[in-house]
């Protein structure tokens, strides 16, 4: 066909006049012609989603090419595998990174119209459970701004995590339909449709050359869709691709149905297919083994491996330049089919040796820990696996033989050593540790804090460790200061870019600068002028929404993450009740007022967490009308914690509670948001809170309680809570408070379950062992908020020494240390 209109002349045209186009312009655009909207019809959701397409139309063009530029410099590419990206929305952060927040906000406010608004129209794509998807959502902003070559993938389920709702107290669960109302970002790409197999049988054939092929017949299959969001860098022509998958029924299977006239079962059929990417399993650090779960794990693996081959084939015609193109990161194990759908590529689809299929796999992929509680170790059963994926079994069975005959050379005669480190463990059911799995698989295993890869290297890893150090390295958790803190808290950043500038947006050690000025008096007024209108804005939205009354000069002091025994908001509401036992004794003759809030999902089935929220809640209805603790204590428990919710919280708050029982928490990054907006630290040892302590010094954090080696010579020996029940009175009156029903009169056992399991089912977590060391470090917190000069320079000295702490730093290390990815800096025309 004879070609008359040069499309490469007309895209530069169009993209030349859209970057002299002003965004209201195109705006008003995108309202006429997307959403054919007009003043007299349009919503404020349409002037939300008309500004969200406004601001993908000046990413697209950079978005094309950097995908360009990374075909045609054929870099290697670094590819982020996370069944979870919690990203939160995304119109502020986007509008930042191309650095037309303000000029965007002033043109729509010259149209009437307040951008603040307009951001909460849009829904938070909650598609993680907590802290792992929040990071993974971080480094897609960092390896942006950082100009990697980097792809998030991940799974677009059509439900996020739960919507969650108090009833009388209570934690209800709603569906996230966040998709109800479109999703301005994303782009769907039917061309990009991939078989995903399952179920079926495996054949094998003695091909000519003497090997065994092994072939996979009458399976089911479900087809990978996917849609992609753009990810752009902050001040660069940088935009990376987010790529989601998306079930749908395979038509080749429908037709069966259809042509034999069956149609309702082909329609049933098609929406079994699609359940696959219908929920995110709302579970957190533990480990439920359901057959639709391991479904998601293969068919996210699947596809996107399909569609690594894709590219990489694009370009390359023989596979040995593989690893010098591809990097796999696996976000824990979730991900650890990759290692054995790798290799049935290589080995079954592109017949390449064993050895050789190997020798890449580990080449490519690296896992990344984030766990060190039992029960949230990743396995399947034996049985289940055979019957979902039955090749896969058998290449898991060929890795384990070969692997295990590499641990007997080293370690000859040592039969329980093989137990420990065999892919399968062997009772009471057989079952597949994917954590084992991604060591044997990967060539680098990392930990996400100092502490937590010691515990990885020393304890529940150490076998492994032992076989191959090399493997082994920490990356320590980091945040985004885009979003943390320049989106969120507006007034700090600015406060500070009018000191220091602005470098720290893209180098956050230029943080330091602030230094000098912790003891500054006016910059000093600045910082406290800056918390206390972030405190006001906070108190009126708290009585807006949540509908509570609270004194905005009281201190507030914060536990916001995922409810579980090991976090232990527990030990907060005990020292909450405490402080309500002693306002009643009258023993405070200067008792500083505080509000604690609480915030977190529990996971539906946990039934402690859910009845630690109901204690809370409960707690809260007692203190809170009480005319003895009025505006001298509250505790107020914030429903539905979600990123956009976390945007709120951080810059408000003054005292952050991480205070997990030593050598549970992997990291934690919640802990650095906090400080990063200037909130004091009260702390145990555990996760990132001790490098938190390196970075900031001593003096400026408060830590108490058992440190790592202390919680386990504790447990060795034997831990009785008992003793520590009958020898505080203090903590036996808290404890007998709520066991005895003070909290809920009408159900007075209702929290026995608690009191029981701190008194007489061990205390896992060392509630009461860690309590008198928690109220004294509380007390310390209060006298030193009295000498507000003394808290204002702990708090300038926070965020001056939180530049370790950005995701960039982290991503930098992961470059340049497991990666191999190179900065592409991208040039537009
Ligand atoms: P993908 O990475 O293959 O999914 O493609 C993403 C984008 O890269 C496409 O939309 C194109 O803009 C660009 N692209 C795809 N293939 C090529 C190529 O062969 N050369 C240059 N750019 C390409």
């Amino acid at each position: 066909m004879e070609q008359h209109i040069d499309i490469d002349e007309l895209e530069k045209l169009c993209i030349q006049e859209k970057n002299q186009e002003s965004f209201v312009n195109t705006f008003v655009k995108r309202l006429l012609y997307t959403l054919a909207k007009d003043k007299y019809s349009a919503t404020a959701r349409d002037y939300f989603l008309s500004a969200a397409y406004a601001a993908k139309d000046y990413l697209v063009a950079r978005w094309i090419k950097t995908q360009q530029e990374y075909y045609y410099q054929d870099v290697k590419r670094v590819y982020y595998l996370s069944m979870e990206f919690l990203t939160g929305r995304a119109l502020g952060n986007n509008l930042i990174n191309l650095g037309i927040y303000d000029a965007c906000r002033r043109s729509l406010e010259d149209a009437g119209l307040d951008l603040q608004d307009l951001m909460e129209y849009e829904s938070d794509a909650g598609l993680g459970n907590g802290g792992l998807g929040r990071l993974a959502a971080c480094f897609l902003d960092s390896m942006a701004t950082l100009q990697l070559p980097g792809y998030g993938y991940g799974m677009r389920y059509e439900y996020g995590i739960f919507y969650q709702i108090l009833k009388d107290g209570y934690q209800v669960e709603k569906p996230d339909n966040w998709l109800r109302y479109q999703n301005p970002w994303e782009i769907p790409r039917p061309e990009f449709l991939y078989p995903v197999k399952f179920y079926g049988e495996i054949q094998q054939h003695l091909h000519p050359s003497g090997e065994f092929h092994y072939t996979w017949v009458n399976a089911d299959i479900a087809m990978a869709m996917a849609y992609d969001t753009p990810i752009p860098g902050y001040g660069n022509n940088t935009v990376n691709t987010f790529r989601l998958w998306s079930a749908k029924a395979s038509r080749d299977f429908d037709l069966q149905f259809f042509n034999r006239g069956d149609y309702m079962q082909a329609v049933e059929h098609k929406s079994e297919a699609e359940t696959i990417t219908k929920v995110l399993y709302p579970e957190d650090s533990t480990m439920q083994g359901k057959e639709l779960r391991l479904k998601q794990e293969y068919f996210f693996v699947s596809a996107t491996l399909q569609d690594i081959f894709r590219r990489y084939d694009k370009k390359h015609d023989s596979i040995d330049e593989f690893p010098n193109k591809v990097a796999i990161q696996l976000n824990d194990t979730h991900p650890a089919l990759a290692v054995v759908e790798l290799m049935r590529l290589l080995v079954d689809e592109r017949f390449i040796p064993w050895e050789k299929a190997w020798d890449i796999t580990t080449k490519v992929c690296a896992y990344t820990n984030h766990t060190i509680l039992p029960e949230a170790l990743e396995r399947w059963k034996v049985s289940l696996v055979q019957k979902l994926l039955p090749r896969h079994l058998q290449l898991i069975y060929e890795i384990n033989h070969r692997f295990l005959d590499q641990v007997w050379i080293h370690n000859p005669g040592d039969h329980d050593r093989l137990r420990r480190m065999s892919l399968i463990e062997e009772s009471p059911e057989k079952q597949v540790r994917m954590g084992n799995l991604c060591i044997v698989g990967s060539h680098s295993v990392n930990g996400v804090s100092e502490l937590h890869t010691e515990i990885v290297k020393n304890r529940i890893f150490r076998d492994f460790y032992e076989l191959t150090p090399e493997k082994f390295n920490c990356k320590t958790n980091g945040i985004t200061q885009r979003r943390w803190l320049v989106l969120a808290n507006r007034r700090l950043a600015d406060l500070i870019a009018d000191y220091i500038g602005n470098d720290f947006v893209t180098d956050l050690y230029q943080l330091k600068q602030l230094i000098p000025l912790a003891d500054n008096p006016e910059f000093q007024q600045k910082w406290r002028q800056v918390k206390h209108e972030n405190k006001l804005d906070f108190t009126a939205w708290v009585r807006k929404h949540p509908g509570e009354r609270i004194n905005p000069d009281s201190l507030f002091d914060f536990q916001v993450k995922r409810m579980h025994e090991y976090k232990r908001q527990l030990l907060n509401v005990l020292h909450v009740v405490y402080l309500y036992l002693k306002l009643h004794q009258e023993q405070y003759t200067e008792f500083v007022p505080r509000t604690v809030f609480f915030a977190g999902k529990a996971a539906p089935g946990y039934t402690m967490a859910k009845l630690i929220i109901k204690l809370i809640t409960s707690v809260g209805h007692l203190v809170n009308h009480d005319p003895i603790t009025r505006d001298r204590l509250k505790v107020i428990f914030l429903p539905n914690y979600s990123v956009s919710l976390a945007q709120r919280i951080f810059p408000a708050a003054e005292l952050s509670e991480q205070i997990s029982t030593a050598g549970t928490e992997a990291s934690g990054t919640g802990n650095m948001k906090f400080a990063l907006n200037g909130a004091l630290t009260i702390g145990t040892l555990d996760g990132a809170n001790v490098e938190i302590r390196e970075e900031v010094g001593e003096d400026n954090i408060f830590i108490f309680g058992m440190k790592t080696h202390e919680v386990e010579e504790l447990k060795a020996k034997g831990y009785d809570p008992l003793t520590y029940y009958n020898s505080n009175a203090d903590l036996k009156n808290v404890i007998d408070m709520i066991s005895t029903g003070l909290f809920c009169p009408e159900t007075p056992d209702l929290f026995r379950p608690i009191t029981d399991s701190l008194l007489y089912h061990g205390d896992q977590y060392c509630v009461l062992a860690d309590f008198a060391s928690y109220v004294a470090c509380q007390q310390q917190v209060a006298e030193t908020y009295k000498d507000q000069e003394t808290w204002t320079k702990m708090s300038i000295l926070n965020v001056a020494n939180m530049g370790k702490f950005s995701t960039d730093r982290t991503i930098q290390q992961y470059a340049d240390e497991i990666w191999g990815v190179k900065h592409t800096p991208i040039e537009m025309d």
